[in-house]
């Protein structure tokens, strides 16, 4: 039986306190750890660069699962490998050449992710479906945490699962805002492969039997 993929949003956590964050999600059932990382001109916002995520390595145990939400993503594949990341998420507006991308992003030795935002149809994807490790929709528009979950994304997981089926590709299908005790369910009903959660787990009374319970949704 397939089990749900948990990358809590470290987005969510104390950010004065992100040793202790870290420990949380080592000690947890989580299976990787979503890093956020904008530049204030991709979205309106700005998080940690990469002095941050090198030494986030050092002391995370799970596998870095890394949302860049910045233009020119390309400039930065080696120096994300060389931080140790596992999988590397670019969104599909950011990108011009986005095969190529794709490529560098795996000859770097990550796997490759694109991420789409809630205005972007799921069709774009038809010619490079087959190439990417996983499919990251965005169910808010991307740079906040604590947003409210857009409905139309159940829509999308389907057409995005009937995209994958029908070109045999292996895509894992990830969701990132507003997953929380309503929506996680149905999304896990619907589809989804990988649930990122920020808020709903670092500031539930305990955050570990919350991504427990996240990683039990069928
Ligand atoms: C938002 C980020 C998310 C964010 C999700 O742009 O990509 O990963 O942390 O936060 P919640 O789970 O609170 O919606
Ligand atoms: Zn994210």
């Amino acid at each position: 039986m397939k089990q749900i993929i948990v990358s809590p949003s470290l987005l969510g956590g104390n950010p004065l306190n992100i040793e202790k964050e870290v420990e949380m999600i080592n000690d947890s059932d989580a299976d990787w750890l979503h890093i956020d990382i904008m530049d204030g001109v991709f979205v309106p916002n700005i998080t940690i660069g990469f002095p941050v995520l090198q030494r986030l390595k050092s002391i995370c145990k799970k596998p870095l699962d890394v949302h860049l939400m910045i233009v020119e993503p390309d400039k930065w594949i080696n120096l994300l490998a060389d931080a140790g990341a596992m999988m590397m998420n670019v969104h599909y507006e950011a990108c011009t050449h986005l095969h190529r991308t794709i490529q560098q992003i795996h000859q770097a030795g990550m796997k490759a992710a694109v991420t789409l935002n809630p205005a972007t149809p799921v069709g774009v994807l038809e010619d490079i479906i087959c190439d990417v490790d996983m499919v990251l929709l965005m169910s808010v528009n991307p740079g906040f945490g604590g947003q409210k979950f857009i409905e139309n994304t159940y829509k999308k997981i389907d057409r995005l699962r009937k995209l994958i089926k029908e070109s045999g590709s292996n895509a894992l299908i990830e969701i990132d805002g507003g997953v929380n005790g309503e929506t996680a369910p149905k999304l896990a009903a619907r589809g989804a492969d990988v649930l990122v959660s920020g808020s709903y787990v670092f500031k539930a009374d305990d955050p570990k039997a919350t991504i427990a319970w996240l990683k039990s949704q069928l």
